[in-house]
């Protein structure tokens, strides 16, 4: 069976990126004489499979659109596993518009639901990893990471006169869920002096300590990046809301502000916080996010034209390959503590030789 028109979808948080692939994933079938079809709303648009969720993709709709960040199909965090006979009329509504295969373009969650429909009812899928977090396996890149590297580094530059003028530490918080790939590199990128990751447990006297000890060298202020998900040893999770979504993925938030506090009353330092929080989802996609856009893109079309399904396009060891979808959502790829992190200054490790960057 030759393919004659393919559905593209865009699933879970938003992220500069998304649209450069969409463009380039279009162009390529369109090259090709594939007929592309957007579904709205990520899968919950092609589990309602009604007009109003379909958006026929052309070259006049695509070619502005790398510029532009969000995703011009529009997103939603449904799982169709969590609805009633989601999976049944995903088949249904793929059968009644005629759609040969599907490209889902997502995180974990999206390219888990890809998986599996692709492993437990055929469909012919191929994913495109995107999220600010880094954290899917099979691949060392994900869509939106770099941009909002950008937006982290470009705000800690702007709060660091007020923080000098004031003699203040500032506690920025920094998004990733569980994985700290984000904090870390906005930490190096952003020039702050201790970073906080999920990964490794942290001591809040520890923190205070080399606060302290900062300030006694006469340093007259410091930036503290802390990940979202970081756990300080006497406690949990601080959440923004305990309230789980249709993956079972709790809001966290909240943390910067609770070590600002924690920090002011040991140390009697000044301190405030600020959490980034979904500017760092924003904005247009850097230069780097509308290149691997544009490879993971073909790459995705490239695996559908072959019947490679049930793959994802991946950037692994410098090279467009395409990885299994079962690679990646198969377990949550997490900062290599070892390589990557100094657990006595809590900060990013002063040895590089060897250890495995983009
Ligand atoms: O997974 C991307 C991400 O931005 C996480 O870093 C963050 O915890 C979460 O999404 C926020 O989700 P929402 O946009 O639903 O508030």
């Amino acid at each position: 069976m030759s393919i004659r028109k393919i559905a593209l979808l865009t699933g879970g948080g938003d992220c500069p990126g998304l649209n450069p692939a969409i463009k380039s994933a279009t162009k390529k079938a369109l090259l090709h004489g594939i007929e592309v079809l957007g579904i709205r709303d990520g899968w919950k648009g092609i589990v309602e499979g009604t007009q109003e969720y379909l958006m026929p993709l052309h070259a006049d709709v695509v070619r502005h659109i790398d510029r532009q960040g969000g995703t011009i199909l529009g997103t939603s965090r449904t799982n169709p596993f969590k609805l009633d006979k989601g999976p049944e009329k995903i088949l249904a509504n793929l059968k009644k518009h005629q759609i040969d295969a599907l490209i889902a373009i997502g995180g974990e969650d999206t390219l888990g639901v890809a998986h599996k429909l692709f492993s437990e009812h055929k469909v012919p899928v191929v994913g495109i990893p995107k999220t600010i977090d880094r954290d899917l396996g099979g691949t060392d890149y994900t869509l939106g990471f770099e941009s909002a590297l950008e937006i982290i580094t470009d705000s800690v530059d702007i709060l660091r006169s007020t923080a000098e003028s004031h003699a203040r530490i500032f506690v920025v918080e920094i998004m990733g869920r569980h994985a700290g790939h984000l904090a870390l590199r906005g930490g190096i990128s952003a020039g702050a002096s201790i970073t906080l990751i999920p990964e490794v447990p942290f001591d809040l006297q520890k923190v205070c300590d080399l606060l302290a000890a900062r300030k006694a060298r006469g340093i007259r202020y410091s930036i503290v990046c802390v990940a979202e998900g970081a756990l300080p040893k006497q406690g949990g999770e601080i959440l923004a809301s305990g309230e789980k979504d249709a993956f079972g993925h709790v809001r966290l938030g909240g943390i910067a502000e609770w070590l600002a506090q924690e920090i002011s009353a040991r140390t009697k330092l000044e301190c405030r916080s600020v959490n980034l929080s979904h500017l760092q989802r924003g904005g247009k996609p850097v230069a780097f996010d509308r290149r691997l856009g544009f490879y993971l893109g073909i790459a995705a079309v490239e695996a559908v034209l072959n019947k490679q399904f049930g793959m994802m396009a991946s950037l692994t060891n410098g090279k467009i390959v395409l990885k299994s979808l079962s690679e990646a959502v198969g377990a949550l790829r997490l900062v290599n503590v070892k390589e990557a992190y100094d657990q006595v200054y809590y900060q990013a490790k002063r040895s590089i030789l060897g250890v495995q960057e983009v």
